[in-house]
């Protein structure tokens, strides 16, 4: 039941532990260290002494260890998956599938590790350039402080371990405080890996100790942290001349076209707006639907989202299960209700049942309301209705943040439009803004972030380019 921190390769003993509760049963799970300032910054210590050994692994060596991960956590598959389910309640159909793009995760990690490289600069293309060799070279920066989220307790993760080893630097990993146990597994399978002992360090606790004290060291050099806007802007600013990579929230939107096959598309909305209890930062929060299939529409997406297995997370059959915390229910209540308020109707949901919020579809929502205009992180998703594609574009980009947006159509036209408009960090033509997969840049403008996730896009992140120029005059 009492967890270790992961320090230097060794499980440490601390004084000071929290309950970990399951968020579905309520029950006490694990008891969970909270390290103190001296012991992450011990943490930190151990990890920049690893920094010689990190940045001398060769390409080779650092794609070995990565290939070592993959395999272990495809022995490991079920067990990680019932870890997450466990600690996150993230139903076990969604941990499963979460496993599998960790281990794609890892792969491309491994993949890229013996990719990224500098290029030759044309020195002649300047008059002053002649007789002069010139390349670049990538150098690892050196500690990572890695701050990741609750909602995907092993992939977000691996989406900065993966490329820190690949990039050659060692980590100190803060994992959200409610899913600590998929860190600590992590710590287990990488024991096991070649991987220099101390490069990397998992530091459970407080976001204000842990999290704190990785921004405010001066041995750390990059911070890259997943989480909220909030927080993220705290870290910016405290930060100095340290590297920073957000991941932070948004609302995302999807446009529905009059010329769209129904059948097809509910199914992906579904998802969009339910997988995981819509804590996810795509998760489809509003879709505006052109008014010739809006009705259509409307009674097709509430016929799918009432079939929805509601219930253990444990279950395979379960499709939506409980939020992170009770309290984070009563607030997605409590924003239900502020949208009734201001005219919006509760087409489904709406409602606490047995503990679980249920999936929640709500139309005529006022662009004010919170549910509409800030990240509601539950199972809630609007439909308004539109009478142009011009005005559902200007609805989408009429928000804080800007991570990605999708829109179904079958006019090229409109979907070149809508590519070029709207201001996000990605557009899915075709599909929900929910679709990920794991090598593609992935990063918001706005108040969703700043810099890329996808492996080669944070590997670039995680080094520094160095330009060596050669005199041959
Ligand atoms: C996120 O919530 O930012 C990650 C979404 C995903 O990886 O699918």
């Amino acid at each position: 039941m009492k967890k270790q921190l992961y320090v230097n390769g060794e499980w440490k003993d601390t004084a000071n532990f929290a309950d970990l509760l399951s968020p579905y049963t309520k029950e006490v799970i694990a008891q969970i260290p909270q390290a103190t300032e001296e012991e992450v910054n011990q943490a930190i210590s151990v990890a920049y002494r690893t920094k010689e050994a990190m940045a001398q692994l060769t390409a080779y060596e650092r794609a070995a260890i990565l290939e070592q991960l993959t395999q272990l956590f495809i022995e490991n598959r079920q067990k990680a998956a019932e870890i997450i389910s466990l600690e996150s309640a993230k139903p076990l159909k969604y941990a499963l599938g979460e496993i599998d793009r960790t281990i794609e995760t890892y792969k491309f990690a491994a993949e890229e590790a013996k990719r990224h490289t500098g290029e030759m600069i044309p020195m002649d293309a300047a008059k002053n350039g002649t007789n002069r060799f010139g390349y670049t070279i990538e150098q690892p920066v050196g500690v990572i402080g890695a701050i990741t989220p609750f909602n995907f307790p092993q992939n977000l993760v691996a989406h900065k371990v993966g490329p820190a080893i690949a990039a050659g630097n060692p980590i100190v990993l803060k994992p959200a405080s409610q899913t600590p146990l998929s860190a600590l597994f992590l710590a287990e399978l990488l024991d096991q890996t070649a991987l220099p002992k101390g490069a990397f360090n998992v530091v459970t606790g407080s976001g204000k100790t842990v999290g704190d004290a990785l921004v405010n060291s001066d041995l750390v050099k990059m911070i890259t942290f997943t989480g909220s806007p909030a927080v993220g802007i705290g870290i910016r600013n405290k930060a100095g001349l340290k590297k920073v990579a957000l991941e932070l929230g948004s609302n995302a939107g999807l446009l529905i076209d009059r010329n769209v096959d129904l059948e097809e598309i509910i199914p992906k909305c579904v998802m969009g707006a339910f997988s995981n209890q819509g804590q996810v930062c795509i998760s489809l929060q509003r879709a505006y639907v052109m008014e010739d299939l809006y009705d259509e529409f409307i009674s097709a997406f509430k016929e799918a989202t009432i079939k929805l297995v509601v219930g253990s997370p444990m279950d395979e059959a379960t499709d939506l299960s409980a939020m992170i915390h009770p309290a984070e229910q009563v607030r997605a209540l409590n924003w239900v209700e502020e949208a009734v308020e201001k005219g919006a109707e509760v087409i489904t949901g709406g409602k606490i049942e047995n503990g679980i919020f249920m999936p929640t579809i709500l139309t005529n929502v006022d662009a004010a309301a919170k549910v509409s205009c800030q990240e509601v992180f539950a199972p809630i998703v609007i439909v308004n209705r539109i009478s142009s594609i011009d005005d559902g574009i200007t609805a989408i980009n009429d928000s804080s943040y800007g991570l990605q947006a999708g829109i179904f159509t079958n006019d090229i036209k409109t979907a070149f439009k809508a590519s070029e408009q709207l201001e996000v960090g990605g557009v899915m033509i075709n599909d929900i803004p929910t679709y990920r997969v794991d090598q593609m840049p992935y990063g918001g403008v706005k108040e969703s972030g700043t810099g890329k996730e996808g492996l080669k896009y944070a590997i670039q992140e995680m080094t520094e380019t160095k330009l060596i120029v050669w005199n041959n005059n």
